[in-house]
């Protein structure tokens, strides 16, 4: 192990058998969800907390396979696989052995429950933070709101006070040895939480604001559950940016028509290019590439390349929403900006707008296009030009923490090469 690595250790349990989700096969923490097992979301997140150094992972013996497979591309040599035990507890006690075998025998631990894939990374902050401020022991709740209610084997209901309750979450942070102390002093026992054996002791665990939407899946409903959440909270929202510009001229034959945004406007100039010289279309594409960092519309489509002559721009619009989609992504707004002193933009804005919405498949109410003048300066105010600028906004699938410092890695090496 290295021995400049953070102290913070992280011990993921993962040996249950999930006999309330109800899959023998194939235990909750292996389900797929949203293309990832659900033990590696936790996984990742950990990876992507920068504190955090050796990632110890109790699993059942018979799931090494399984689990390693779940760990597929991860370089990682600060990962350790551990045999589990028939409780919970009895698998954080083995989980905190090996990780007290290390070389590097870590200062904290956080221990962590595989089946809550929706941790995020700012709850993992906050109970880091908590150990580094000196507490032995730092566990996520949350105040109960729901009205409790209690039924006894009679069926015999009450309602119990909620006064001072709360539920508590995973991860639990802790000073090792404490917790390492605690967890050999009271094998026998079998407690939900690791915190619990700090009470036992007479000692209380620091709370810190647990996080809403970290739940643990149980029952098999909670995979879509846990699918709205990350999908809603980990959603990589991107805005792309394009700007175009193209010469007016007289037209050059029957068929040339100044087009912009999809339409012809009647005008006694045309944009002269290599295709439909659509200034406002080309726009639009240059900023849908830019989500997806695809280059730019003549890297597409060249304008040297004869099967781009006077063709219909919709197309190279509809192409690059087709890259985009093909990646998941999804438009949510577009704003088109047409910079002119004429033609006069406003009389044909709304069927500019329904041009577009039907080319992208999108509601109307997503879709602006304004205009503006350059008060007669520069090539624009001269009516030598028309320019445009859009920006888009799109929806990208979530992206897992670890995929965003596997990014930084990249760019960090091609910098370096660059250099
Ligand atoms: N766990 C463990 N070893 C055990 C039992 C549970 O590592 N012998 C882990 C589970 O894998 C889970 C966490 O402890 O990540 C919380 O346990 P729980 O949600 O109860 O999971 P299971 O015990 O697997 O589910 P069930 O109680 O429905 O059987
Ligand atoms: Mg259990």
């Amino acid at each position: 192990m290295d021995n400049n690595k953070p102290t913070i250790a992280a011990l993921v349990v993962a040996a249950g058998s999930g006999t309330r989700f109800g899959d023998a096969q194939m235990p909750k923490q292996y389900a797929p969800l949203l293309g990832r097992p659900v033990l590696r979301w936790s996984v990742d997140a950990l990876r992507a907390q920068g504190d955090v150094g050796v990632i110890g992972i109790v699993i059942q013996p018979e799931h090494r396979a399984t689990c390693e497979a779940a760990l597929a591309g991860i370089e990682n040599a600060n990962i350790l696989i551990i045999d589990g035990g028939a409780t919970r507890q009895q698998s954080v006690r083995l989980g905190l052995d090996a990780l007290a075998a290390v070389a590097a025998r870590p200062a904290h631990v956080l221990i962590h429950d595989a089946a809550r894939p929706c941790v995020s990374a700012a709850l993992l902050h906050a109970v880091c933070d908590a150990l580094r401020a000196g507490h032995t022991a730092a566990i996520p709740a949350l105040p109960v709101t729901d009205t409790v209610k209690k039924r006894d084997e009679d069926g015999a209901v009450t309602t119990q006070s909620r006064d001072g309750l709360f539920t508590v979450q995973t991860p639990q942070g802790f000073a090792f040895d404490a917790i390492h102390t605690l967890h050999r002093q009271f094998e026998s026992e079998s407690l939900t939480d690791d915190a619990a054996l700090l009470e036992r002791t007479g000692q209380n665990p620091h709370f810190v604001t647990g996080q809403r939407d970290n739940i643990k899946i149980t029952w098999p409903d909670d995979i879509a559950l846990a699918e709205s959440i990350l999908s809603s909270t980990r959603a990589d929202i991107r805005t792309g940016k394009g700007y175009d510009v193209h010469r007016l001229v007289p037209p050059q034959h029957d068929l040339h028509k100044l087009m912009i945004g999809g339409i012809i406007i009647p005008h006694d100039k045309a944009l002269e290019g290599h295709s439909d010289a659509d200034v406002g279309l080309h726009a639009i594409t240059d900023a849908l590439l830019g989500t997806i960092c695809d280059g730019d519309i003549g890297m597409h489509f060249s304008p040297k390349d004869a099967r781009w002559k006077g063709a219909d721009s919709g197309m190279f619009l509809q192409h690059a929403a087709a890259l985009l989609a093909a990646q998941g992504g999804v438009i949510t707004h577009i704003d088109l900006t047409v910079i002119c002193e004429m033609p006069k933009i406003g009389p044909h804005r709304d069927a500019m707008r329904a041009r577009i919405a039907e080319l992208l498949h999108l509601p109307l109410r997503r879709v602006s296009v304004k205009a503006t003048t350059t008060e007669g300066l520069g090539f624009t105010g001269r009516g030598e030009g028309i320019a445009a600028e859009a920006v888009v906004t799109v929806r990208l699938p979530f992206e897992t923490p670890a995929d965003m410092s596997a990014h930084s890695t990249e760019i960090n090496t091609a910098t370096r090469k660059a250099i």
